[in-house]
């Protein structure tokens, strides 16, 4: 597939099936569709599209994209499906230069309120006079509502001709679309731009016109992995990252855009930077700046406070049944590849027993793995989880919570190989510091994933918001492969691999009180 082919959509990303185009030029479902893609204007100056939620997710959605050139007046024009476009938002223009190689990227960002929950959009970007993309979007339900999920990170750019890409990131794409999802989680680690250092911006571009098959359609929230720091773009190496998303507000000042937290439904989302806080760190040089930049405690602990300042907020909340951290690097993983890292047991892990955390979102390493339902530490010096149930099936998180490494969205490498002890047992080698490492037993490890005929996968998450105060809730999990694409089948279908169902106490019941410690 070329890059001109990727520009005029008219590539392998063409639409599946059902799919009808109006005097607008608006794709609407008129059929069983797979996925939906978002209409362009013959001569694309609109490119990138994608969406993120604003601070609330029932009423806030911005809408971003890149121009290749500066265009006057940038702005969404925005309405409901049979009412039209209504209401026109202008957009702020951002834009970076990269270190490496002096390109600028033009940026746009249409930041729109006053929306109504759970309630369906039609938009339509336009710039010099003329519309250059029209899509849709549905927002978030307010209150307790029934709604769909889905999480994985380590997408790459879809194009083989840049490092650490396979087919995939398309075809995860369309896989996070096919579950339509009210939003998608990236778990970190997106385009690695920083894989290819004098080609950076070209490399997000890629990546951004291969996942905006989904991610103009509904919101794709992002952590930032190890590899959006690209030293050279700003203090962190975090100003790509931070130019091309608009992000709700973490009231940080220096660190906008880093860490920050959302909820939807009963399900507050905590979204953190695990850059500041893991012990591992990438090996090799950086052209700019001649290391490899090492961003350990680069919050001065401005992050921890955010962090246990949001939680014990939430746990005074009683809209918030589930709380769910999601993060890069993890905390556990028997992966024989990065593995676990003992800063983020030491920094997060007390915090997320204290108030109630639920799930641990991860990725990083390139393969899926569940922990058992776990609560507190053993004894020792890294931190191990106690194991409260081995229980696969269904979890009480009640009583501990659930890590999940989903680092399966299309990397070209696949880390799917699992320590294990003589006897088989699995075990785990733990980043101590940033050259140590030590081994220790997993009796956490409940479920791996070593078949390498599916190296890529996503998770989906279903919330039942149950039906009275103080009832139960439950949030069923679903871990989905991608099968690899090819040309001639770029969009293989998913194939369930493993679920259970997670069951929790409704934090509105009468005699409401903070909640447990787990
Ligand atoms: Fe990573």
């Amino acid at each position: 597939m070329t890059e001109s082919m990727e520009r005029t959509g008219v590539s392998r990303r063409s639409f599946i099936g059902g799919v009808g185009v109006t005097a607008g030029g608006l794709m609407v479902a008129s059929g069983p569709v797979l996925w939906q893609q978002a209409a362009k204007a013959s001569t694309v100056t609109a490119e990138q599209v994608h969406l993120t939620f604003g601070a609330d997710p029932a009423r806030e959605v911005v809408v971003s994209w890149v121009t290749p050139t500066s265009v006057s007046k940038p702005q969404v024009q925005i309405g409901t499906p049979s009412g039209g476009f209504g209401r026109t938002v202008p957009a702020e223009t951002r834009t970076y230069t990269d270190s490496n190689n002096g390109i600028e990227t033009i940026t746009q960002h249409a930041s729109i309120e006053g929306l109504h929950p759970g309630t369906d959009y039609v938009y339509r970007i336009v710039s010099d006079g003329e519309t250059q993309l029209s899509s849709a979007f549905r927002t978030a339900p307010a209150g307790r509502s029934a709604f769909r999920f889905t999480s994985v990170g380590d997408i790459a750019c879809g194009n083989t001709a840049f490092s650490k890409a396979s087919l995939n990131a398309a075809a995860t794409a369309a896989s996070i679309e096919s579950f339509n999802p009210v939003v998608h989680l990236v778990n970190g680690d997106l385009s690695y731009a920083n894989s290819n250092q004098l080609t950076q911006p070209q490399v997000w571009e890629q990546y951004f016109d291969n996942t905006q098959l989904s991610s103009a359609n509904r919101p794709w929230m992002p952590t930032l992995g190890n590899h959006e720091n690209e030293p050279g773009n700003g203090p962190q190496g975090y100003l790509s990252y931070q130019t091309r998303f608009t992000l709700p507000k973490n009231h940080s000042g220096d660190f906008e855009g880093n860490w920050y937290s959302f909820q939807i439904g009963s399900v507050l989302f905590v979204m953190l930077d695990n850059n500041d806080v893991c012990y591992q760190i990438d090996t090799g040089t950086y052209l700019s700046t001649g290391d490899n930049q090492i961003l350990t405690g680069y919050s001065g602990g401005k992050q921890l406070k955010w962090l246990e300042q949001t939680l014990h907020k939430a746990s005074t909340d009683n809209t918030v049944d589930w709380i769910v951290a999601v993060m890069h690097q993890p905390a556990m993983s028997t992966s024989d590849a990065d593995g676990s890292d003992l800063g983020i047991r030491e920094n997060w892990m007390p915090l997320f027993y204290k108030y109630g955390v639920d799930f641990v979102l991860a990725g990083h390493d390139h393969d899926y793995e569940r922990s058992y339902l776990v609560a507190g530490t053993d004894s020792g010096t890294v931190m191990r989880p106690h194991v409260v149930s081995t229980n696969k099936t269904s979890v009480d998180s009640d009583k501990g919570l659930v890590h999940l490494v989903i680092g399966t969205g299309g990397t070209k490498g696949h880390d799917d190989v699992y320590n294990t002890g003589t006897a088989g047992e699995p075990t785990e080698t733990i980043n101590v510091s940033g050259t140590e490492t030590e081994t220790e037993d997993a009796p956490w490890s409940a479920v791996t994933d070593p078949n390498t005929t599916f190296p890529w996968g996503l998770g989906v998450f279903d919330v039942d918001p149950g039906r009275f105060p103080g009832d139960k809730t439950t949030m069923t999990f679903t871990y989905y492969h991608t099968p690899a694409a090819t040309a001639a089948n770029p969009y293989p279908a998913p194939v369930e691999f493993d679920t259970f169902t997670a069951t929790r106490t409704r934090s509105d019941g009468f005699g409401f009180r903070q909640r447990d410690a787990k």
